[in-house]
């Protein structure tokens, strides 16, 4: 099976009311602890890189190892351009073999937004790739974007079909209450359910992406402060919400936060369990599984995508 663009599989997301997992990737246990959990269950997958993770592993040996899951799982798998700031970096991946870009112009202005996201776009779909854009701001730090409380947005329904209509995207990242990284609520966990509603019923049909949706799992943040770590008062979206979500229009759900706390707790566990352990396959390997075990509970319980590969 050759890597696959998203207008398929979220063709049958939206009509099956299910959402497909978003990964982000940096390394090979990340690639292989995802796809491994893929194939057990028989889901299709997105995996997604940002501009970090691209500085970071470098393009193609990142191609190299999704090229290596395809063979390893045969499952449908698209490779993403996680938040392409510039229609330069879009082009860069699209050349490169990407299947899927997102070009996130939610910073901009409306119309110049419009206008970068049609140029990617045109470039994109001559050669079989989608696109995904943004409207309104989600808060939170990436390594390439870094909204404020107060500058973060939501998205105004009353924009959405324009910005399709003129832009041609496939679909449509929104801003409803979720923020990137581990600190997402200071309160009660909230989301603007009745937004959702709203642009759905503008866009019939048309697939919408949840980013900034991790559920920050207690279970990991307890087990990284009790080894050491601080990270009082993080908190991310309760699963119940994001099945709600995937039932609606939203067919793409991005997590990443939870793959690094996945990763982050078992390896503090590992070395506060033995100290002297200095074998990269002793604590990466159990960093493997766990990311396994992650994302098929995501695949099977909250997204609702598993035995529709
Ligand atoms: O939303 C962004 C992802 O979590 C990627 O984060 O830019 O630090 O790789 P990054
Ligand atoms: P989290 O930080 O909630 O995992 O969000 C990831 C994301 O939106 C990637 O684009
Ligand atoms: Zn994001």
């Amino acid at each position: 099976m050759p890597l696959v663009n998203t207008t398929e599989m979220f063709k049958k997301a939206y009509e099956g009311g299910y959402a497909i997992g978003a990964f982000n990737v940096n390394n090979m246990e990340i690639v292989q602890g995802i796809t491994e959990a893929a194939k057990e269950v028989n889901a299709p997958l997105i995996l997604q890189v940002s501009s970090g993770a691209r500085k970071y592993a470098n393009h193609t040996y990142l191609m190299k190892l999704i090229e290596a899951a395809i063979i390893e799982t045969n499952l449908p798998i698209a490779v993403h351009l996680d938040h392409g700031d510039s229609f330069e970096l879009c082009k860069s991946c699209i050349d490169g073999g990407f299947t899927s870009v997102m070009i996130d112009g939610s910073h901009l202005p409306f119309e110049e937004n419009i206008a970068l996201t049609k140029k990617v776009v045109e470039y994109a779909h001559e050669r079989g790739v989608t696109v995904e854009g943004e409207l309104g701001r989600l808060a939170g730090i990436e390594d390439a974007v870094n909204v404020s409380e107060e500058d973060a947005q939501f998205t105004r329904p009353e924009e959405v079909e324009e910005f399709v209509s003129r832009t041609g995207v496939d679909s449509l990242a929104i801003a409803i209450g979720t923020s990137h990284g581990a600190y997402k609520f200071k309160g009660e966990a909230k989301l603007r359910f009745d937004i959702l509603e709203e642009i759905q019923k503008r866009l019939p049909g048309f697939p919408i992406v949840l980013h900034g949706a991790s559920s920050v799992i207690p279970e990991y943040v307890d087990t990284i402060n009790k080894y050491g770590g601080q990270m009082p008062g993080a908190k991310g979206v309760p699963e119940d919400m994001l099945r709600k979500a995937a039932s609606m229009a939203v067919c793409k759900i991005n997590i990443d936060s939870d793959l690094r706390l996945a990763m982050t707790s078992t390896i503090r566990k590992v070395f506060a369990e033995n100290p002297s352990e200095f074998d990269p396959r002793k604590y990466l390997g159990p960093a493997r599984e766990e990311i396994k075990k992650l994302v098929k509970h995501k695949l099977i319980n909250v997204l609702g995508c598993a035995g529709k590969a």
